[in-house]
Parts: structure tokens; sequence; C-alpha cells
């Protein structure tokens, strides 16, 4: 938690840490951004237990925990895995937050896609760079910050308008907010329609996606392909037949399971506990007659 004791200076801290060229808010944009911690960048505390805190540094803050306060100035200005002491002797290493990290520490407005299921969702849509996808509703931007950092220009139907804002805030704080030029999220109801055609993708996770069938099968272009996320099976299975129904081949239903290992020398197992179940992936193309 910080808790603010002045209002930011950021020339007071450009010059303390002559390193910076400004402020930097975004984590891991590809450019040619400082490996030092400056105002506005996210970090991520770790303490000796491996837990974990996210963290946006500002000027004259603290971040407060059970085990001590670590002012942001003993952040601001150094480099990764650099080694904090807080006021009680605890000690947290600090990281710029990978995006799977970001992801399940940063402010939701609705339930995220999990990491687990966003790297292979990219996959199975086939994302690259350039790519015109249509993709409903945002919720809180977890997907949408996927499909942007590979390179896609994203449309998003929503229509929440505090899970819009939330969604924005969310890809501009990771990506930056150059990123937010290839993300336009309109508030729609996407069982109504889709706003535009000559998309490459259509990417869905909400309760119906098989209503959107129709209106994607008229939006996407020869070839495209569209993928829904769904936690139950009947969704999926909705989803399918209607896929049938409007022109759409090769369709295809999948589950991510994750099993990690216990590794300790010789003595090895899988992990008690794992995320066993989040959601089906189903996919299909649209081949026109
Ligand atoms: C589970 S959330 C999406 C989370 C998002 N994939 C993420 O990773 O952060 C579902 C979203 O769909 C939106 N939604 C539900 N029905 C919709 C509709 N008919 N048209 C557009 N958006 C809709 C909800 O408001 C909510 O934001």
């Amino acid at each position: 938690m910080a808790r603010r004791r002045g209002a930011p200076d950021a020339n007071r801290v450009a010059e303390s840490h002559p390193g910076r060229t400004g402020p930097v808010c975004g984590i891991n944009r590809g450019g040619p951004v400082s490996r030092v911690f400056g105002v506005g960048d996210q970090v991520l505390l770790v303490d000796r237990k491996g837990r974990r805190y996210l963290v946006a540094l500002e000027v004259e803050a603290e971040f407060h925990t059970h085990t001590g306060v670590v002012a942001h100035e003993q952040i601001l200005g150094e480099d990764e895995g650099v080694v904090l002491r807080s006021s009680r002797g605890s000690t947290f290493t600090a990281f710029r937050p990978t995006m799977a990290e970001y992801v399940l520490k940063m402010p939701r407005g609705a339930q995220v896609i999990y990491p687990k299921d966003l790297g292979p969702l990219l996959m199975l849509a086939d994302v690259f760079p350039g790519a015109r996808i249509l993709e409903s509703g945002v919720g809180s931007g977890a997907l949408s910050m996927t499909l942007l950092r590979a390179g896609a220009r994203v449309t998003g139907h929503e229509i929440r308008d505090d899970f819009a804002a939330r969604a924005i805030a969310n890809v501009g704080t990771m990506l930056g907010v150059e990123a937010l030029d290839r993300y336009d999220v309109q508030m729609k109801d996407v069982y109504e329609g889709i706003s535009d055609t000559g998309y490459d993708r259509v990417v869905l996770d909400l309760p119906e996606p098989w209503l959107v069938v129709p209106h994607a099968s008229n939006a996407l272009l020869s070839g495209g392909i569209i993928v829904a996320y769904t936690p139950s099976i009947v969704q999926a299975t909705r989803f399918r037949t209607a896929l049938d129904e409007n022109g759409f081949s090769f369709a295809e239903t999948v589950e991510v399971l994750n099993r990690t290992w216990h590794i300790d020398g010789d003595a090895v197992r899988p992990d008690h506990r794992m995320v066993a179940h989040t959601a089906f992936l189903t996919h299909a193309r649209l081949l026109m007659t």
C-alpha cells in the first residue's frame, strides 16, 4: 500500500537520478526503456517468503506492510534486483513485473483471463503484428494487453463503461500510452452487432458467445479466426453449434492444464496443488463458400 507524503516533483527526481530522462509509465514497452526505476514505474516487491506486492512509484511515498515501511525513494534510481530493507528490518527485492505478474496483481473490474490461457490463446488465434482484432468484452484488459503486445490493433466492444475505463488504464500502465493508439474501446453490446468489417480475428470472453457468431461471420475476412473463452462446457457446446451453422470450419475445443513440479535435488514430485480448471478455449476458421 502506498501512502503519499507530498506532491510529485518530477524535476527533483530527474535531478537526483540523472540516469533518467523523465517519468516512465510503461513496464515492458519493447523500446529503449531505462532499466533504472523512476517515478510512475510499476515495481514488484518480493519478500523473503516469496509474497509479491505491486507498487507504483511516486515521489515521497511509502510502501507499508506488517513487516515495516519502505520509502519509494529507496527504489527510485536503482536497478532491478535491488534488495531493500524495511523500517523493521525485513528485506524486499524489487523487480519490474512481467506481464503475467502484472495481470495477476493489477487493479480489476471483471475477472481476468489467467496467463496460463493467455499464452495459448495467442497461438490459437494466430495473432500477428498488425492483425485487426475485434475483442469483446474487454473486462480488466488482461487479454487486450496480451493482444496489443503481440502487435495487434484491437477494437473492443464493452457494455460497462467502468470496465472499459479500467481496461484502458491497465493497458496504458502495462504497455505505455503509445499502445493506446492501437486500442479503440467502444461502448457497444456485441450481441447486437459488430461495428465495421474486415477483421482478421474475433476474440470473445463473455457469457453468451454463440450470439456473436452470426455477426462475426460478417465481420471477419475469409480465413479469419474466431476464439471464445468459456468457463462452462455447455457454453462451449452452444458456441460450437453456432459455428457449424454460420460457415466456420476446423473447430476445436481445448483445455489448458498446467502442473508444476516440486524439485529439490533428486526429490521430485508433482506439486500437490494446481489450477485444474479455468475455462475452455474454442477456436474455428471462417471459410467463405
Ligand atoms: C470476464 S470479463 C472479460 C475479461 C477480459 N477478457 C480480461 O482478460 O480482462 C467479461 C466482460 O464482457 C462484458 N460483456 C458482457 N456482455 C457483453 C456484451 N453483450 N457486449 C459487450 N461486452 C459484454 C462484461 O461487461 C465484462 O467486462
